[in-house]
């Protein structure tokens, strides 16, 4: 079954055709980061207009590189939120046409669920119980994918998510938009133990986290060594800082799979796209016995081909969402519905 995944709750136009849930056929993103880097941050007026843009541009190549044509699709899956409302109101439109011209069924996903999906389409279907931990530019949380195939969040940022800190940090540092990519190879030149920067939350016994005081500490260091006429050594704020969000992000990912007796673990969303990350990851989940299974960083990153796994999952479950689908941006995390009863 072919399904074509829409993407735009932010600032990629994303358009990917996904076979049966895990062969992507094609996988196209129009990035407009060029358009927000002059402001430093997405803006999400710009960002909506830019989808439409881009859009059927972006329909276009995907079944072109796809090799398929509308007679070839099996249902359309759209990001319906979390996200910015413009951008994400783009995408349903245009699901929505999709769908009602074509007569086929119009799939809205979570774009928190489809960054867990994107762990599909390298290591096959997710086979629960999974720890996911999820940490992209406007979210960060450990959700727990359980046996009856329901997702559970059981921690989550209490103020930044990981990806804005890394923005925000990269910002007052002078690195361009998006900062994540730019602290990442800026670290690798520094000592991560160079400043003893704050791991916020680390031993409070939860699954949350809290990045603002992390983010503000960085600030802090900056002034006093200016203030100081002190010399600053950029690379090594680059590599403590990062190493602060690492360390807190990777003991808490593991605390969680152990306390909630979970052996499998992945890390989804933008900052999963982290070197650091995921080595990080790698060695504590070695150490703890536990299998980690991170998408490639390609995958990590908003695309429209985890958008269509986790609405291949949803069709085969038997759902179907109606042509008035809105565009939510609060929409939480829901439970995948059980699979239909097989004949008796
Ligand atoms: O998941 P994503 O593509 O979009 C959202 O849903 O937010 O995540 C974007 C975030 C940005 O904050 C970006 O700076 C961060 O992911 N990011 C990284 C890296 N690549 C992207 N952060 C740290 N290291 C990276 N290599
Ligand atoms: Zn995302």
């Amino acid at each position: 079954m072919l399904v074509i995944g829409i993407e735009t709750s932010c600032d990629e136009t994303a358009v990917a055709l996904v076979e049966d849930g895990v062969r992507v056929r094609s996988n196209v993103i129009g990035s407009q980061v060029d358009r927000h880097r002059p402001y430093g941050g997405v803006v999400p007026e710009i960002a909506a207009r830019a989808h439409l843009e881009l859009l059927l541009p972006a329909l276009d190549r995907a079944l072109v590189e796809g090799g398929a044509t509308y007679d070839d699709l099996d249902a359309v899956a759209v990001t319906a939120g979390p996200g910015l409302v413009g951008a994400l109101l783009v995408g349903v439109a245009g699901a929505k046409a999709l769908a009602l011209a074509h007569d086929l069924p119009l799939i809205g996903v979570n774009h928190l669920e489809g960054h867990l999906c994107a762990t599909q389409l390298e290591f096959g279907p997710l086979t629960p119980p999974l720890m996911g931990l999820i940490v992209s530019g406007g979210h960060t949380s450990l959700v727990l994918l359980n046996a009856d195939g329901t997702f559970v969040t059981v921690g989550a940022t209490l103020d930044d998510a990981a990806g804005e800190a890394f923005d925000k940090v990269a910002r007052f540092l002078g690195l361009p938009y998006p900062g994540g990519p730019e602290i990442d190879r800026l670290a690798i030149s520094g000592d991560p133990a160079a400043i003893a920067f704050p791991r916020a939350l680390l031993h409070d016994g939860t699954y949350d986290f809290s990045l603002s005081g992390l983010k503000s500490a960085v600030v802090r260091e900056l002034r006093r060594r200016e203030a100081k006429g002190e010399e600053i050594d950029l690379a090594d704020v680059a590599a403590s800082f990062q190493e602060a969000l690492v360390e807190v992000s990777v003991r808490k990912t593991v605390a969680a799979a152990q306390a909630y007796g979970v052996e499998r673990v992945t890390v989804v969303g933008g900052v999963a796209a982290n070197s650091r990350l995921r080595a990080a990851m790698a060695d504590a989940c070695r150490v703890a016995g536990l299998q980690l299974l991170i998408p490639s960083p390609a995958l990590c990153t908003d695309n429209g081909a985890m958008i269509a796994a986790a609405g291949w999952n949803r069709l085969v479950a038997g759902e179907r969402s109606p042509l008035d689908l809105a565009a939510d941006p609060g929409l939480g995390m829901t439970p995948v519905p059980a699979p239909p009863a097989g004949p008796a």
